[in-house]
């Protein structure tokens, strides 16, 4: 796979594979579902293309299947090996992209990610997400409106993230829920609680993606972030991240996840001084940021 393609096809060649890619295609042309066939016949000279493109070798193909056999082995209901291999190549974030349009100023998406968990612990405004996860206490807070300016109130906050290990609880094994919970805005849109200062982490990288990787010396790592999925009735449900300004990771982020809009100040405070709710800290250093949230209106 060392030797980029110089080699010019004539055209008799060109026609004899022009030929296979219409009947191929052609042979999805009776497919019942209409989105099937726009999907597939798309797909077919898509990668048809790709082949013709890099001219192909059958060592490559082969190559090829083992990959993806590889990532098959390694998928469980534990890990998704396939999902992360979409992550790395920016496809899942082009499916973000695809599927979460500019409206107005409505807040950016980004990648989903494999570490959600379903049913985590209801806090209070102002409550702790942490549990035991290890790390330095972040305070959060901000708004919830809608892209005219009005508070979005009852909209549900599910936040996640990894410990300063590197860690989210799910990864431990041992049935521990740290680093998680879902909250509710008030009234005024407003929420508060309490995070961990986000800390950069690696993706799996003992599988074939890790490989991947490696072979193009990409790092596995992720630029230090905290997740959020926020559903409100009549919005759009928005899956995003925040990001740490000044993270060195932030323009080379393993997922392509970063956005711009969504990397925040974290204002760093020494141990001696007063946390917004007067929490007693142990002497820790602590951290602060404000994320306001703009929901755009579910589509119609
Ligand atoms: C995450 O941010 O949790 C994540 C996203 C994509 C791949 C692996 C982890
Ligand atoms: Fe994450």
């Amino acid at each position: 796979m060392s030797t980029p393609t110089t080699r010019r096809v004539s055209a008799e060649q060109q026609a004899r594979e022009a030929d296979l890619v219409e009947t191929v295609v052609a042979s999805f042309d009776h497919a019942p579902d209409e989105r099937y066939r726009e999907v597939m016949q798309s797909l077919v000279r898509h990668l048809h293309a790709f082949i013709r493109d890099v001219r192909l070798t059958e060592a490559e193909w082969q190559r090829a299947v083992e990959f993806l056999t590889a990532v098959g082995r390694i998928t469980d209901d534990r890990r998704q090996e396939f999902v992360l291999l979409s992550d790395v190549l920016g496809a899942s974030m082009q499916t973000v992209a695809v599927n979460n349009e500019a409206s107005a100023n409505a807040t950016e998406a980004t990648v989903f990610g494999p570490f959600f968990v379903r049913d985590a612990p209801l806090i209070e405004q102002g409550g702790d997400i942490a549990g035991d996860g290890a790390g330095e206490p972040c305070w959060v807070e901000g708004t919830v409106t809608d892209t005219t300016g009005r508070p979005v109130a009852g909209a549900r906050l599910e936040v996640w993230e990894a410990d300063e290990d590197g860690f989210y609880d799910v990864q431990y094994g041992d049935d521990r829920v740290a680093g998680r919970a879902h909250l509710y805005s008030g009234p005024d849109g407003s929420y508060r609680f309490w995070g961990l200062t986000p800390t950069p982490y690696p993706i799996p990288d003992d599988g074939p993606v890790g490989s991947l990787l490696a072979a193009a010396g990409r790092s596995p790592y992720r630029a230090s972030h905290l997740h959020f999925m926020v559903t409100a009735p009549g919005c759009r449900t928005l899956v995003t991240h925040i990001f740490v300004r000044g993270d060195e990771l932030l323009d080379r982020d393993s997922v392509f996840g970063v956005k711009e809009s969504l990397i925040l100040d974290f204002a760093r405070h020494e141990a001696s001084e007063r946390t917004p709710d007067d929490r007693d800290l142990g002497g820790r250093t602590w951290s602060s940021t404000r994320f306001d949230i703009v929901l755009a209106p579910a589509a119609v």
